[in-house]
C-alpha cells in the first residue's frame, strides 16, 4: 500500500469516540488512551488529509483541562486495565507533557483558515500557557518539569542523575524510580513549588525550546483574533525566555538542561537540536551543530539517523533487552523516534538547511518502509521496535512535503 494510504488507514483504525469527543490512540495494544503531545502530532498528521478530525482531536485533548490551567498528559476516556495509575484525580493524569499544542492549533488553522476553530481553542490555550509560566524557576527564569514523563522522554539519560540512577541500569530500575517519584508528586498534590524544592526539578532544553516556539504561535494566534495586547505580551515573554536560555543553558555552542541546583547536565541527547526550533542558535553555531553533532558518527550520525541518545554515551541502549519483558523498552536511550526526527527536520528547515532536512526526511521514510509503523527504530539496523500500529510514524507526511 502507498505510504499515505497506510497512514490514513492506521489513523482510522486507531480512532476512538466518546460521546462528542474524538481522538486517536497512539497504539491500540500498548497505548489505549489519549495523550497530550501525541494528539498534537496526530492533529498535524491529520491536517494533511482530514482537517475536521484534526480539529476534533485538539478539542478533545483540552476537554479535561484543570482549573489551574494544566493540560493532563493522559485522558482515560475509556478506562482499561493497562498503564492506569491513580493520580489522585478522576479520569486523567496530573502531570503535563511538552507544550506544543499552540503550534498544532496554528498548523491546523493554517490548513483550513477556520477562525472559529481558533476562537474555540483560544481560552484553553491562554490558560495553559499562563499556567506554564508558574513553572519558572525563581533564579533562572527557565521552566522546570517535576517528573521525567513531563518531557515526553520518560527514561532519557538526561534524567539519570536527577533520579539518582547510574548511567547503566535496567528498565525496571528506571520505572521503579519514576513510579516512586509519581508517589512523591502525588503526596504534595503535584504542587510545583514543593516539587521544585524537594523532589525532582529539571529545567529541560526541549521543554523550554518548545515553549519559545509556542509562545510565538500564541502571538500569531492572538493577532489573527484581533487581540493585539495579548500578542505583544506573548512576544515579550518569549524574548525573556530566549534570553534566559542563552544565559543559563548555553555551553560551548550547545544548549544543556539544568538540574535542581542549576548545574548543566552534561549528557548528550537529541535535545541539543531542539533550540533550532526556537531560533536560539546563531548561524555559525547551527553550522557547527550539524557538522560536529548531527553528522558525526560518534554522536548522532551513521546509517540510520537520528538516535535519541548519542552513540558514545555510556547510557546509550540501541535495542530491546533480551532478558526483560518486551514491554520494558529502551525507549529514549538510543532508538530513533519519528517525532524527534520530525522536530530536527523542522529545525533544519527553519535555518534554511534544506538539503540536510531532505536527506533526514528520506531516511525517515526509509525507516518506515523497512521497519513498519512502529514506536521506534534501531539506530544501527533500522529495525522497527516497541509498540505496533504506532501513529507517530505518520509525521513522515509532514517531513516529505
Ligand atoms: C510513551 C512515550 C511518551 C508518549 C506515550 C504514548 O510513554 O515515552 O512520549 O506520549 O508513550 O505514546
Amino acid at each position: 500500500m502507498e505510504l499515505q494510504a497506510s497512514i490514513k488507514k492506521l489513523y482510522e483504525d486507531n480512532r476512538r469516540t466518546h460521546g462528542d469527543f474524538q481522538y486517536t490512540v497512539p497504539s491500540p495494544s500498548s497505548y489505549p488512551y489519549q495523550w497530550l503531545w501525541d494528539s498534537c502530532f496526530h492533529a498535524i498528521v491529520l491536517s494533511h488529509f482530514d482537517n475536521k478530525s484534526a480539529e476534533k482531536e485538539l478539542l478533545s485533548v483540552v476537554a479535561k483541562q484543570f482549573d489551574s490551567g494544566l493540560l493532563p498528559h493522559i485522558i482515560y476516556w475509556q478506562p482499561q486495565n493497562k498503564l492506569q495509575f491513580d493520580w489522585g484525580v478522576a479520569d486523567t493524569s496530573a502531570i503535563t507533557q511538552p507544550p506544543i499544542i499552540a503550534y498544532a492549533v496554528w498548523r491546523v488553522f493554517k490548513a483550513s483558515g477556520n477562525t472559529s476553530f481558533l476562537e474555540s481553542m483560544y481560552s484553553a490555550l491562554k490558560k495553559y500557557y499562563d499556567y506554564l509560566l508558574l513553572r519558572k524557576d525563581t533564579s533562572t527564569g527557565l521552566l522546570g518539569i517535576i517528573n521525567p514523563d513531563e518531557s515526553g522522554e520518560d527514561n532519557s539519560p538526561r534524567f539519570d542523575s536527577s533520579l539518582n540512577l547510574p548511567s547503566k541500569h535496567s528498565v525496571s530500575e528506571n520505572n521503579a524510580k519514576r513510579f516512586e517519584l509519581f508517589a512523591k508528586n502525588k503526596t504534595c498534590n503535584f504542587d510545583i513549588q514543593h516539587c521544585m524544592k524537594n523532589h525532582f526539578w529539571v529545567q529541560d532544553v526541549p521543554f523550554n525550546s518548545h515553549m519559545v516556539e509556542n509562545l510565538n504561535c500564541m502571538h500569531d494566534i492572538a493577532l489573527v483574533l484581533g487581540k493585539s495586547e495579548q500578542a505583544a505580551h506573548y512576544e515579550q515573554i518569549q524574548q525573556e525566555l530566549k534570553q534566559a536560555m542563552k544565559e543559563h543553558m548555553l555551553h560551548d555552542g550547545i544548549f544543556l538542561s539544568l538540574d535542581s541546583c542549576n548545574n548543566k547536565i552534561d549528557v548528550m541527547t537529541w535535545a541539543v537540536f531542539t533550540p533550532l526550533l526556537a531560533n536560539l542558535y546563531t548561524e555559525e553555531e547551527a553550522v557547527s551543530l550539524i557538522k560536529n553533532f548531527l553528522h558525526n558518527n560518534k554522536m548522532f550520525g551513521g546509517n540510520a539517523p537520528v538516535p535519541t541518545t548519542a552513540l558514545f554515551e555510556p547510557g546509550f541502549t540501541p535495542t530491546e533487552s533480551v532478558t526483560e519483558p518486551a514491554e520494558l523498552h529502551p525507549n529514549w536511550r538510543g532508538p530513533i523516534w519519528m517525532a524527534t526526527n520530525w522536530m530536527i527536520c523542522r529545525g533544519l528547515k527553519k535555518y534554511g538547511f534544506t538539503h540536510e532536512a531532505t536527506i533526514l526526511a528520506q531516511k525517515s521514510k526509509q525507516l518506515i518502509l523497512n521497519g513498519g509503523l512502529r514506536e521506534y527504530y534501531s539506530p544501527y539496523t533500522g529495525k522497527g521496535m516497541g509498540a505496533k500500529q504506532f501513529t507517530w510514524s505518520g509525521l513522515v507526511l509532514d517531513m516529505i512535503d
